[in-house]
């Protein structure tokens, strides 16, 4: 069965200390189950120590960012392999605020997503559209083509493995959801999608997040969409109480 996948961004939040609880109370996550995948993706400086945190625990833990080389003269990027060393499984790629604060085009998004894939470690790829493209009837042509351009050159067995975070750059940290109905439309576009570039098995296979000011009081009518495998949490991962309240209802969606 597919897993639902619960994981925190931190974004350039916590300092050592703060980093380091949050990582002990998400270890002690009662709700997290067979059922639900929880992950945490902690600030570079920070992960050796929330790694080990987590160890011993079944949370997973990934980056927020990468740089596709593997190594050289890169000032201030990390490699797949830095990631892989300190206890990452997953990358989190083409975030929106790499996208718009830093400029991230969709060809430099691409390389990270084959870089990682070739070292090992799997991606978060986030794809979404801004409120003016909303309003312009573009959603469905951005999140075409963030994803198509995205996962070129990657392989079906690699796409398998990519955790697809559908975050509508509108709903990030605004306190705007997307209603789960407008969540689900485009789950369903990005499926269909998936299909067509793959096949339905892969697709069906891929877990599709959603990502946008999700709380413990919107989670539940999310994660019980039909095609919401997830969330990417940011705010409310900063909080013990609210993300743990977040696997509670993706626990009760799926179970
Ligand atoms: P938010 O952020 O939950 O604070 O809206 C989500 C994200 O950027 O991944």
């Amino acid at each position: 069965m597919k897993k639902m996948f619960i994981c925190g961004n931190w974004k350039m939040n916590t300092d050592r200390r703060s980093a380091i609880a949050l990582a002990e109370a998400l270890k002690s996550s009662p709700s997290a189950s067979h059922a639900v995948e929880t992950g945490a993706c902690p600030p570079f400086v920070y992960l050796s120590e929330v790694a080990e945190m987590l160890s011993g625990s079944d949370v997973s833990m990934g980056g927020q960012n990468m740089y596709f080389e593997p190594e050289g003269a890169f000032t201030g990027e990390v490699s797949a392999a830095m990631l892989l060393d300190v206890g990452c499984r997953y990358v989190i790629l083409g975030h929106s605020e790499r996208r718009h604060v830093m400029g991230e085009g969709d060809d430099l998004v691409n390389r990270k997503v084959r870089a990682a894939c070739a070292a090992g470690l799997l991606p978060i790829l986030c794809v979404g559209e801004l409120l003016e493209e909303r309003e312009a009837g573009q959603t469905e042509a951005v999140v075409e083509r963030h994803i198509s351009r995205g996962l070129e050159g990657v392989s079906r067995e690699d796409a398998g493995e990519v955790v697809i975070a559908y975050e509508p750059v509108w709903a990030i940290g605004t306190g705007k959801t997307a209603t789960p109905g407008q969540a689900n439309e485009v789950h369903l576009f990005i499926r269909d999608l998936l299909g067509r570039i793959y096949d339905s098995d892969t697709a069906a296979k891929i877990r599709i997040q959603y990502g946008g000011s999700v709380k413990p009081d919107n989670a539940l009518e999310l994660m019980s969409q039909s095609e919401v495998d997830g969330a990417l949490v940011g705010g409310a991962s900063l909080k013990a109480d609210a993300f743990e309240g977040i696997i509670a209802a993706a626990a009760e969606a799926c179970g």
